[in-house]
């Protein structure tokens, strides 16, 4: 079905840079420079100074930068990580791939991880937390560094959806042991692929990651210093990256302008629960613009009807995937949220008009 308002428009994104793109490109192929190249190096560059941190190591996912992130922070068979069960199967499989046993909290009205729950989550076993800042909106970073210098306990962000999100002026994977991101096309600084990237002020974790990535090699000295993985960030994904990322403060901007947008048209309407909190520590970068309404299914069916296209993230609560043996968890609030939200279109090629179109036919469902 051709949708009147698409969620986002990747061809769309492409055509508005297609010149810087296409140069980007042609430069890495007709150089030869796929791996490990100046353009990867000047894209790490760019995102460390962008995110505040002193290092950036490109990987070929958000999976691997949280997986050797984990690794490099010490996370081994037998030991338990903190995270929330509101989140990508990503975060918890990254988890389970270290030996580690996944601990699963509850989130609160910002989706995001509910820190009243997390000392008494805390065992002996535990080695790390992971918040994930979730739809662009980072977590209580203050309450979780708190509890975790206490503890001695390494945070792991999982920023896999808010590079541009800030807490007290202080951008996403800049505040843990490390920072978590994601390339993937439709995140709001996508590449062409996969792709990702770990963030990080400590210079040993930052080498490990590095070696890590590529099998577990020095380049210098030729010398296998892990039993490593084949993850490293493609050159030419990086220079795409590098491109994009000069565009990404506009693009920020309109995300917020969108979301406002459907906040003055959607207010007060029905029973909608609106991504719009009164905390002003937070910046929300709005990766997703996710609203809340005991009528999900009813009104994402009406949306589709009139031709707006629409997502769910996530239709059930991951435990409740029996094949990933994760337990039972009494988690009412992600049980809530999976029958309750859905994604409405958000990127930077979401034009005012379509926003008008959504609002609308939101407006007439709540009407009917
Ligand atoms: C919160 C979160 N964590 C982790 C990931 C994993 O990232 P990737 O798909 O690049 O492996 C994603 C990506 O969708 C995500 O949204």
């Amino acid at each position: 079905m051709g949708y009147r308002v698409r969620f986002v428009k990747p061809d769309e994104a492409y055509q508005c840079i297609k010149t810087e793109i296409d140069t980007a490109i042609d430069g890495c192929l007709e150089k030869g420079d796929l791996i490990l190249r100046q353009q990867l190096r000047d894209f790490e560059k760019r995102l460390a100074d962008y995110v505040g941190v002193k290092y950036a190591v490109g990987v070929n996912s958000g999976y691997h930068a949280l997986h050797l992130s984990l690794l490099a922070a010490g996370v081994r068979p037998g030991d338990e990580v903190i995270t929330v069960a509101h989140t990508f199967v990503a975060t918890i499989s990254a988890i389970v791939h270290c030996g580690a046993t996944p601990v699963l909290i509850d989130v609160g009205a910002d989706y995001n991880m509910n820190v009243d729950q997390l000392e008494a989550a805390i065992t002996p076993k535990t080695r790390a937390i992971i918040p994930v800042h979730l739809n662009g909106r980072m977590s209580d970073m203050d309450l979780i560094m708190e509890i975790a210098g206490k503890h001695r306990l390494k945070v792991i962000e999982d920023a896999c959806q808010s590079l541009g999100g800030t807490f007290r002026g202080k951008r996403a994977g800049s505040i843990g042991t490390t920072g978590c991101f994601s390339f993937y096309p439709f995140k709001a600084l996508g590449c062409y692929g996969d792709g990702g990237a770990v963030t990080t002020n400590d210079p040993e974790i930052a080498r490990a990651v590095t070696l890590l990535r590529f099998n577990g090699e020095d380049r210098e000295t030729g010398e296998y210093h892990y039993h490593g993985y084949t993850a490293l960030l493609d050159n030419v994904q990086a220079a795409i990256l590098d491109v994009k990322l000069r565009h990404f403060f506009a693009w920020t901007e309109h995300r917020r302008m969108i979301a406002e947008k459907y906040h003055k048209g959607l207010k007060g309407v029905g029973d909608l629960r609106l991504p719009h909190y009164t905390d002003d520590r937070y910046a929300d970068g709005f990766q997703n613009y996710v609203i809340r309404t005991k009528k999900r299914d009813e009104l994402r069916n009406y949306l589709a009807d009139n031709g707006v296209e629409t997502l769910v993230h996530w239709f059930k609560p991951v435990w409740e995937h029996k094949a990933l043996d994760l337990g039972v968890w009494n988690l009412p609030e992600t049980v809530s949220i999976c029958k309750e939200v859905i994604s409405l279109p958000m990127s930077a090629e979401t034009t005012s008009d379509e926003v008008d179109i959504v609002n609308e036919v939101i407006r007439d469902f709540f009407k009917r």
